[in-house]
């Protein structure tokens, strides 16, 4: 007995738009435009096509979604008013929780740094604001007028930037929230170049550390500190990316057991925020057809992507001291993914 599938609408999957013959057509002619094959949409092919919306920052907004779907569905009518998402959270700001202190934040120009940056600003905090865009730094620092930020355009990989970014903090740090970081191409590591293993390294674990290690003088010498570094779901198993990230996120955790150990009776505490899928400006690439495969179907039990500040949430906790008891810890910020 065959039976009719349902039509397609905003809550069908992505990979069920791809295998229905006219929505494949409509979806791919459109990111064909867009310079895109429907590769790039690998990883989140298990969520609704509706999720685009919020995912492309104002790229794919709601009006053509519902051309899209008006296209393959006649009888589709558009909700007149967005419906109210499930699980709707709006960021509560904590007045003067990071009042006199003075944090560090990096990647401060996109998507979780931004986001964590923002936060400890309005929330009191000296930002010590890093990126290595300054035109994205410029723009945080056009939106925060009145706050107290110090934009610094540095490389977390490069000694020189991190001396600056020192010099910049001034006698006291309370915090250091690493952030900075980015994608590999997904390969499995019988395809990693040496080029991608040595860039994703080099920023992910060498550029954390750098500022880590850069922080920790000031930190002894007034008795105590915050440390955030950031990891990954990456970090928990071994179906998030290819083998490059992976394996500097399990090293970030490393890297952060170690500090917390060490430096735990100097009353300096370190710990990792370990995100699921954000909504962010990070690039993924798929360079391996077996890396696309295995990571996608990983992802089937993904949770869906959520926005930055959900993230700026779990790392100012424990940046602030509400994270007082909290040391040597990868807190998986997930919304469940990791329990899947
Ligand atoms: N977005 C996600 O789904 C996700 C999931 C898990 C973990 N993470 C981690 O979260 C962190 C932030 O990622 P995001 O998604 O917000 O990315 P993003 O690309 O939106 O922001 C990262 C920022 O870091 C900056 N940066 C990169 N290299 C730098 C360097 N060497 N020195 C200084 N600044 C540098 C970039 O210019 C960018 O503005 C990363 O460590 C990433 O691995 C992200």
């Amino acid at each position: 007995m065959s039976t009719t599938p349902a039509p397609l609408t905003g809550a069908s999957t992505i990979q069920t738009w791809l295998d229905d013959p006219a929505g494949g057509d409509v979806l791919r002619g459109l990111l064909a435009q867009g310079g895109q094959s429907a590769e790039a949409l690998a990883p989140i092919a298990g969520l609704p096509l509706q999720n685009l919306v919020a995912m492309s920052g104002g790229a794919f907004p709601q009006e053509a979604l519902d051309a899209l779907v008006a296209q393959v569905n006649p009888d589709y009518v558009p909700a007149a008013t967005a419906e109210t998402p499930k699980g709707q959270w709006a960021e509560k700001i904590t007045a003067g929780r990071f009042t006199g202190q003075t944090v560090i934040v990096t990647g401060a120009g996109s998507g979780i740094g931004r986001a964590t940056a923002s936060r400890v600003a309005r929330e009191g905090g000296r930002v010590i604001a890093v990126d290595v865009s300054q035109e994205r730094l410029d723009e945080f620092v056009a939106a925060h007028e009145g706050a107290d930020v110090v934009a610094l355009t540095a490389d977390i990989t490069d000694d020189e930037g991190v001396a600056r970014i020192i010099e910049a903090a001034g006698d006291r740090i309370d915090g250091l929230a690493n952030i900075a970081g980015i994608m590999d191409d997904m390969t499995p590591v019988g395809d990693v170049t040496d080029a991608v293993w040595d860039r994703v390294f080099r920023v992910n674990v060498t550029g954390t550390m750098k500022l880590m290690r850069a922080v920790i003088p000031a930190m002894l010498a007034q008795g105590g500190g915050s440390i955030v570094n950031t990891s990954s779901e990456a970090s928990l198993r071994g179906s998030a990316a290819g083998a490059a990230y992976t394996a500097s996120k399990h090293a970030v955790v490393g890297l952060t057991k170690s500090s917390a150990y060490m430096y735990g009776p100097s009353g300096i505490r370190v710990n990792a925020v370990a995100p699921g899928a954000v909504i962010t400006n990070i690039e993924a690439k798929f360079n391996s057809p077996l890396g696309a495969e295995r990571v996608q179907a990983g992802m089937a039990v993904m949770v869906p992507p959520v926005t930055a500040d959900r993230l700026a949430a779990s790392i100012t906790f424990l940046l602030s001291d509400d994270g007082v008891n909290v040391n040597g810890q990868n807190l998986a910020s997930d919304g469940g993914w990791s329990a899947a």
